[in-house]
Parts: C-alpha cells; structure tokens; sequence
C-alpha cells in the first residue's frame, strides 16, 4: 500500500476541481483564476488557476480579485469564487478586502482502504438511479426540498412537499440532468422508502480517478436514520467500481462533517467560497 502525501492529495483534489465545471461550462482564463462560463441550467464560478499553471506566488490581493470583478462585470457573470483555502491561502484576505463575503467549509477526502461502509435502515433501499428522467427529477426535488431546511435536525417537510417541487424543477434542468446521467457525468443514488419513492438522495461526478459526492440530501421528516449515510456509501462503492482511488467532498459543517467521518472520510483542508454580499452588489466603480 502506498501512502500519498497530504500535499499531493490536496493538488490532486484541485486538479480534479479544475476539470469538473468543464462538463457544464467553457473556462475563459483572467489573469490568475479561471471563469467557468456557465452552458447548462445552472451557475458556476472562478477559481485561481492550479499553482503550477498561475506560478508559485500565492500573494493575492484586493487588486487580483477587482480585476475579475470588472472582468465579470462586462461578462454579465455574478462573481463566485472558490477555491482550496490550503492552496491559495491569502487569497481569503484578498476576497475580504476586495468587499466579498468568505466561507469556509471542510474538506474531505475518502482512499479505498479506509472506507466503512453502511448500510440503510430495515425497510429502505439505496439504489443507482438510472437515466430516466421522472426518476431524476423526483430525486433532485429531494436535495431541493432537504436544502431549503439547512441543517441535521428533524422536520416536517415530506413527501408531499418533494412532489410538490418535482413539479418545479424545469424542463431545462430536467434534460440536463438527464443527458449528464447517460453520458456518465453525475451518478445519482437514493434511497427509497416501501412505496418505491426516494426520500434521499446525492450524486457524485467522477473524473478520471477522482470523484465528489455533493448534493446529499435527506427529506426533512426521514432525517437521523442513517439515510444520508446510507446514500453516500452506495455513491463511493459506485465510484470504487469505476476505478476511482480518491473520493473527496466538502461537508456544510462540523456536524454534517460526522457523517461523512464515520464512513470513513478525513478531513485534509478547506474549501473556501466567496461573493459579494449581496445580489445589488455589482462591483468596483
Ligand atoms: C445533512 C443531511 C443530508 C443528513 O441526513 P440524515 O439522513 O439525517 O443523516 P444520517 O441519518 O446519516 O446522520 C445524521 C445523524 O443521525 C444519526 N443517526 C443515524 N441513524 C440513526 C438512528 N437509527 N437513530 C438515531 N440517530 C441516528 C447519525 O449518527 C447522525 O448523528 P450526529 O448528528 O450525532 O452525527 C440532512 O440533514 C440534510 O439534508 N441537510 C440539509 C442539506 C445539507 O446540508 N446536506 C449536506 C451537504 S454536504
């Protein structure tokens, strides 16, 4: 067994998330950072260009991100970024002085030979959701509905209300969805409750070797069940089968973090994300 060091896991998660907006989007190089134009039904972001693409110096300034700023201004893009705090460390500041609002979240990441497995609770099954778009649809209300009550605390919101959105999620999204599924971009799984309808759900996105699980979701009234648990781990069985050696994520929070921790998932950085504080927010003048 080899033991690959922090600094090239971290190099190659940011390669990884370098690569994977490309599925959705064209990237336009500005000065330090890459736009990732978005081409599909949803928004991406800028990210700094991979350390040994942009050079070794990692001193950011106000002055980098007012360049983007204006940049994407005249783009008609809103300015996101994000970024492997680790790996551009002043560029946190760099945002903050610049007026952007910065979060932070913890970075994960999972090898083959540390990952325990867990299973579903008695009477729910997790399943590989198939390039069906109804199926897609119903499972993207779930992360819709579950990411509308952040959080890991119980509620009230079910069934009805994820029917409810399925209605909402558009035709546009729908079909990208679907296309994404048949050509191997995003797999979905979910776990499905007696009556064959799914109460969580999550995805990942392999590329090459490396893969994320984002999106994972449990409906608010089936929370604490081990659903989210469950869902992941048939996420990173699929991505093991696939070939992938490198499972990576990054949890909202601390406690959102435990879940991930169990299954086996360490904690090896940050990403960080900023914007401007708010959307009338449109730049330097
Ligand atoms: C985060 C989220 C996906 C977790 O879903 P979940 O299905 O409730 O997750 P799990 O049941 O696997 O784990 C949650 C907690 O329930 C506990 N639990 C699991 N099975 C349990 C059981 N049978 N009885 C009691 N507690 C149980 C877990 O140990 C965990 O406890 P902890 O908070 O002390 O660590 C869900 O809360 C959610 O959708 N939140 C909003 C969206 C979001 O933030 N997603 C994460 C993106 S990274």
């Amino acid at each position: 067994v080899t033991v690959e060091d922090p600094a090239r896991i971290l190099a190659r998660v940011d390669g990884y998330l370098h690569l994977v907006p490309l599925s959705g989007a064209r990237a336009h190089e500005i000065d330090r950072f890459t736009l990732f134009r978005s081409t599909t039904a949803w928004s991406y972001y800028a990210r700094p260009r991979p350390p040994e693409a942009s050079g070794p110096t990692t001193d950011f300034t106000a002055t980098d991100i007012e360049r983007l700023w204006t940049r994407c201004r005249e783009l008609r893009v809103p300015l996101s970024l994000e970024w492997v705090h680790q790996l551009a460390p002043s560029l946190a500041g760099a945002a903050v002085a610049a007026g952007l609002v910065v979060v932070e979240h913890p970075l994960l990441v999972l090898r083959p030979a540390d990952f325990r497995p867990a299973a579903g609770p008695a009477g729910v099954s997790v399943e590989i959701v198939a390039a069906d778009r109804t199926a897609l649809v119903t499972a993207r209300a779930v992360a819709d509905v579950a990411f509308g009550v952040p959080g890991t605390q119980v509620g009230e919101a079910g069934a009805g209300e994820r029917d409810g959105t399925a209605a909402k999620v558009g035709a546009a999204r729908g079909n990208a969805l679907l296309e994404r599924t048949r050509n191997g971009v995003t797999v979905t799984a979910v776990a499905l409750r007696d009556d064959g309808r799914p109460i969580a759900s999550g995805q990942h996105q392999p590329v090459g070797t490396v893969t994320e699980v984002v999106a994972v979701a449990t409906l608010p009234a089936f929370r604490r069940r081990g659903l989210a648990a469950a869902v992941t781990s048939l996420l990173v069985t699929d991505a093991f089968e696939r070939g992938v050696d490198l499972v990576m994520l990054s949890a909202q929070n601390d406690d959102v973090a435990r879940i991930y921790e169990r299954l086996g998932f360490a904690r090896i950085g940050s990403v960080a994300a900023a914007e401007p504080p708010d959307l009338t927010t449109t730049g330097p003048t």
